[in-house]
This record gives structure tokens, sequence and C-alpha cells, in this order.
């Protein structure tokens, strides 16, 4: 869409914080770093998986199977490439809603190369006949297929080529156990901090040929709610409007200008996390909401509240989960400029620090 487009519509804030679609959009893969070393941040994951990638090269056998698990837009499909990449092997890649039938699987699965990556994204949603041919197909590097029904099936067994699973989700509890028991190496994503989104920011800019000062930088990856992916499209959508004003490059003022347009407000929150949060102040006396109620009350998906809005919310401390429900915290109070009743200081006192 072009900016005029754009502009007509007026800016779409939920476009900027989820877009899980992603993966086939051709500029996020422009962004994409190729190699360990220019993947900013998740230091942790970061060390342990090149030394398992080292290990595996020497051994010449394919890397164990890797679960990444986080938020949207944290950089899982990007480390999937780079894992490829860094191994020196080509990567397939196919999501969970996508394989409908174990014999997809099964087709996928017998044309990979020796030590090659499989990635399936959205693994949790893996139909359970599609999980059945993935466990040995993971343990044993076999496909076991059943021919025939009842007393005379006879189960036969075909070899496949060693190759590392990786899988991806934003609900590893939602994994079947036996599933995520076959991963050797689980790697949680967590958010980034300014400082690493401002060199992504400040990355992606030279990569897009957009001059950019480094606090316009800065102001960009503050409010871009620990995540990649808004980062990079805040900072296309400031491009845009200093654009539109003939700056050729972004200044700090142009990026103040830009997101307050958008609504995003000083700590990155657009009107889809302001409504939830006021509605559970409004509307449940501060909580605790279920998470349909609360869905259903601001319009949303429950799903798309849970994955997207939640995660960054619970990070700054604004709302907690708890067994009977979401509750807001005193931060959010302090953020909308709201007042806490007597009841509402007492409930939250359970939950707070
Ligand atoms: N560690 C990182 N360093 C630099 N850019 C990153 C990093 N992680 C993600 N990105 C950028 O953010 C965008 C979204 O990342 P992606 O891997 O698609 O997220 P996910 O698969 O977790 O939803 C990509 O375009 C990528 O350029
Ligand atoms: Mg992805």
């Amino acid at each position: 869409m072009s900016f005029e487009e754009d502009f007509e519509k007026g800016f779409d804030s939920d476009r900027l914080v989820m877009s899980t679609k992603g993966e086939f959009d051709a500029e996020e893969n422009v962004l994409r770093p190729k190699t360990l070393a220019d993947y900013v941040g998740q230091q942790k994951v970061k060390e342990n998986i090149s030394v398992f990638i080292s290990s595996a090269k020497m051994r010449g056998e394919a890397l164990d199977h890797v679960l990444l698990y986080g938020p949207p837009g944290l950089g899982k499909t990007t480390l999937a490439h780079i894992i490829a990449n860094e191994l020196g092997v080509q990567i397939k890649l196919t999501s969970g809603p996508a394989i409908e039938r174990g014999g997809d699987l099964a087709a996928i699965l017998t044309n990979l190369g020796e030590n090659d990556v499989l990635f399936i994204d959205e693994i949790h949603r893996l139909n359970h006949s599609v999980e059945e041919v993935l466990y040995s197909a993971m343990e044993d590097y076999a496909l076991d297929i059943i021919v025939g029904k009842g007393p005379s099936a006879k189960n036969l067994r075909f070899p496949l080529k060693h190759f590392t699973l990786i899988g991806a989700t934003t609900k590893a509890g939602m994994l079947a156990s036996p599933l995520r028991d076959r991963f050797g190496v689980l790697c949680r994503l967590e958010m980034y901090t300014a400082e690493e989104l401002t060199q992504i920011v400040t990355r992606s800019a030279k990569t897009l040929g957009i001059g950019i000062e480094p606090e316009a930088a800065r102001e960009i990856a503050r409010r871009s709610r620990g995540t990649p992916r808004i980062a990079n499209r805040l900072l296309k959508r400031v491009r845009d409007f200093a654009a539109v004003k003939g700056n050729a490059t972004v200044t700090l003022d142009d990026a103040r200008y830009a997101l307050q347009k958008m609504d995003i407000d000083e700590l990155g929150l657009d009107d889809t996390d302001r409504g939830l949060l006021r509605a559970l102040i409004e509307k449940f006396g501060g909580g605790p909401a279920g998470l349909e109620t609360l869905a259903a009350t601001i319009n949303e998906d429950a799903n798309t509240i849970e994955d997207v809005y939640e995660p960054y919310l619970m990070q700054i401390g604004f709302i907690a989960r708890t067994p009977r429900g979401r509750v807001c915290l005193k931060g959010a109070y302090e953020h909308l400029g709201m007042k806490m009743s007597e009841k509402q200081k007492a409930q939250i006192s359970m939950f707070d620090e």
C-alpha cells in the first residue's frame, strides 16, 4: 500500500503492532540479518546456538531439533534462517495450519536433503494425525506408515535423511508434551531493550537508505514494545511522514510528530492497548476479568490479545495474569491518569511487586 492510500484511510495501528503474516513480506525479508553476528540481542540464545552449530558441523551431523518460542515479531523466523545459513544447509519453510494430512508432511520430509532444516511455523497448530507422523521422524529419522486395516494391517518403516526440525510458536504451553520432549534445544526469545532496538532501527534505516538522526532512532526504539518487527514498521511510517514534510533525514521532531499522529504514546501503547486497560478498569473494576469476556468487551480476538497485546503489557507491569483472570496493576492506572479505589488498591497489592 502506498503512503497516499495509507494516508487517506487513516493509519491502522493494528497493522503496525501485529502482522503475524510477515513471512512472505518482501521488505521484511530484506531487513532480516543473515548471520548470528548480525542478529542483535538474545545473547544467551545466540551463545548456545552457536556452540550447538559448531559441534554439529564438526561431527558432520544434523543439528538437534530446535524449538523457538516467544511473542510475534521477536525474530523466530529470522533465527531459523540464520541457523540454516550458518550450518550451510537448505531450509524448507512451512507452518502448522498449512500441513493438513500426515501424507503432506511425509512428502515434505522425504524431499529434504541430508542435514537440511525444516522450519514449521506455528507448530502448536499442527493437527494430531500430522503430529503422529512427526514423532518417529524426529526421533528415529523414519516414517512409520500403516498399510491396510484391521488384523492384516502392517506397519512399514521408511528411513529418512537426517534433518533438523526448527519449530516456532507463540504458545509453547499449547504443544503436546510428546512433541515438546522431542526437541533437544529449547529457546525462549526475550523482548529487546531500547538499546538493542536502537541498533536494529539504525541498521534497518541504513539497509533501506533512510537518513535518520540517532535521537530519532532511539525514540522509535523506545516506543516499539520491545519488538523488532514493530520497530521496523514504525521506522518506515516515520520515514513517510518525514518525506511528506520534505525532510530527507528523519529528525527527533519528525519521529515524535509521526508517532503522535499514529496515536502511539510514550510507552508505545496504541488505542487497542489503552482500550483494553480502560475496559478492565472501568467495566471490570480493575479485574480479575476472563480473557474471553475482556476480548468480547473491546471487540478483539482473544488470541490476538493474548499473543500480541498482553506480553508487552505484562512486561511493563501493567497487567497480571491470575488464576481468576486478568488484573490491572498500579502502573496502568498511573499511565492512564486514572484513580484507584481503596478496593482496587487492596486487590492489586496481592499481585503488584
Ligand atoms: N535479533 C534481531 N536483529 C535484527 N533484526 C531482527 C531481529 N529479530 C527480528 N528482527 C527483524 O524483525 C522482523 C521480524 O522478525 P521475525 O523473525 O519475522 O519474527 P517472528 O518470526 O518471531 O515473528 C524481521 O524483519 C527482522 O528483520
Ligand atoms: Mg515468524
